[in-house]
């Protein structure tokens, strides 16, 4: 059955991860700030009848949670994916606590960057019980002393998304 699938951060690196969904079937809306980044995504996307993005800044936390909830209102969501650095965390804590209000069963697929691996540097939200919470840390290559690239990034994510596991990490990380 095809799944309604909120990318926020999806128009960078996430792209791909965005296009993947979209072309096996799923709703997929995608939200950054920058309309012409979001744009060319929607011009690439295989089923644009199903791809759907919406431009808001998640440091203006008002304004983002009225249009979170804008997008839940015209169809639930099963998952979102949440690429959010740090100053949007108080906004990422304040859409978990929306969403699980609004919303009986939901997945949080939660996209960190390397510092993650570190627990005094690991910011994991509060979410309810009808939310399953997976984080997914991205590391780099360490036989190439690379960070990963974006192919590899939504490669790896769409790996975790399939896996279920609660932590997953794409590549390697020192802790
Ligand atoms: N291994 C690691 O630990 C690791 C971790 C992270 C990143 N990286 C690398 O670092 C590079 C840069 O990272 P990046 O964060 O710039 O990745 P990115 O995914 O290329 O860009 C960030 C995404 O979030 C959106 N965004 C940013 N600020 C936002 C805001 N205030 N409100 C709403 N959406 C917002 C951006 O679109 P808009 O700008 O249009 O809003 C874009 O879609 C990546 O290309 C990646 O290769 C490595």
């Amino acid at each position: 059955m095809s799944k309604h699938i909120l990318i926020i951060g999806g128009s960078g690196m996430l792209k791909e991860l965005a296009l993947t969904l979209n072309k096996e079937g799923n709703e997929v809306t995608v939200v950054a700030r920058n309309k012409s980044k979001l744009k060319s995504l929607h011009d690439q996307a295989p089923q644009p009848e199903l791809l759907n993005t919406y431009s808001s800044d998640y440091t203006v936390e008002d304004t983002f949670i009225e249009d979170i909830l804008h997008i839940l209102k015209q169809k639930p969501v099963s998952k979102v994916v949440a690429w959010f650095h740090k100053e949007g965390y108080a906004t990422l804590q304040k859409m978990c606590d929306e969403v699980g209000q609004k919303q009986e069963n939901w997945e949080l697929v939660h996209v960190k960057g390397s510092r993650a691996a570190r627990p005094s540097e690991n910011f994991i939200p509060s979410t309810n019980n009808t939310c399953s919470y997976q984080e997914v840390i991205l590391g780099y290559v360490r036989a190439e002393q690379r960070w990963l690239t974006h192919h590899e990034i939504s490669r790896g994510v769409y790996n975790a998304m399939k896996q279920n596991h609660q932590t997953y990490i794409v590549g390697q990380v020192d802790s």
